[in-house]
């Protein structure tokens, strides 16, 4: 089973997955950006405030394509449990933003690229939170904490909830990181 963590930045996700990954140590656990040399070249590009959009979104799909194949069919394929700190959604709410103005209908565009090769998640839990606490926790270090650019994200995430409502469990990531972590714990135990 594939379980994917979604949220704007300084949603509080990778506490929430830590906790996960000590309560289920049989579960593979990982992260896109990966840390291979694919997930380097994605960060790189991040850290470029002049970096072009549309050749992020290709990196972070060359780094997505990769991880599929060393990482994410391997660890179905032997029955495990995949617990991962961002997916493809990451894609169609991020960049679905960063290529809001360049492309016509930039989240179906992201979709049709995905759409031959990926394995959708089985569940994602998306940690809500408003933009502003999002873009304070992170303490905005790149292009993407800045509540401007994390208010377009969270309404791309609103939309795919809207539009899976069965695949995505949305938890109240406002609350203390405790009762947070014990709502995510509860969900994967309902969900397995
Ligand atoms: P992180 O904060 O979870 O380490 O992710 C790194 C940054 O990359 C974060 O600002 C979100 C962004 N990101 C995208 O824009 N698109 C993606 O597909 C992924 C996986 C991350």
């Amino acid at each position: 089973m594939l379980v994917t963590l979604e949220g704007i930045d300084g949603a509080g996700k990778t506490t929430v997955l830590e906790a996960l990954a000590d309560a289920h140590p049989e579960a593979v656990v990982t992260r896109e950006p990966t840390k291979s040399w694919y997930g380097e070249a994605v960060e790189r590009s991040i850290a470029d405030d002049d970096s072009d959009s549309l050749a992020e979104l290709f990196l972070f799909i060359a780094d997505h394509a990769d991880h599929l194949d060393r990482v994410i069919r391997p660890a179905l394929a032997a029955d495990r449990l995949v617990l991962a700190d961002r997916y493809v959604d990451s894609r169609l709410a991020y960049q679905g933003e960063s290529l809001r103005e360049e492309l016509k209908r930039p989240m179906e565009y992201i979709r049709g690229v995905h759409e031959p090769f990926t394995r959708w998640p089985d569940a994602t839990l998306y940690l809500d939170v408003d933009p502003e606490t999002g873009a304070k926790r992170a303490g905005a270090t790149n292009k993407m904490e800045h509540a401007e650019f994390l208010a377009g994200v969270r309404s791309n995430y609103e939309r795919l909830v809207e539009a899976e409502p069965d695949r995505f469990v949305r938890i109240d990531a406002t609350r203390p990181p405790e009762e947070v972590i014990a709502t995510a714990e509860r969900t994967l135990t309902r969900l397995l």
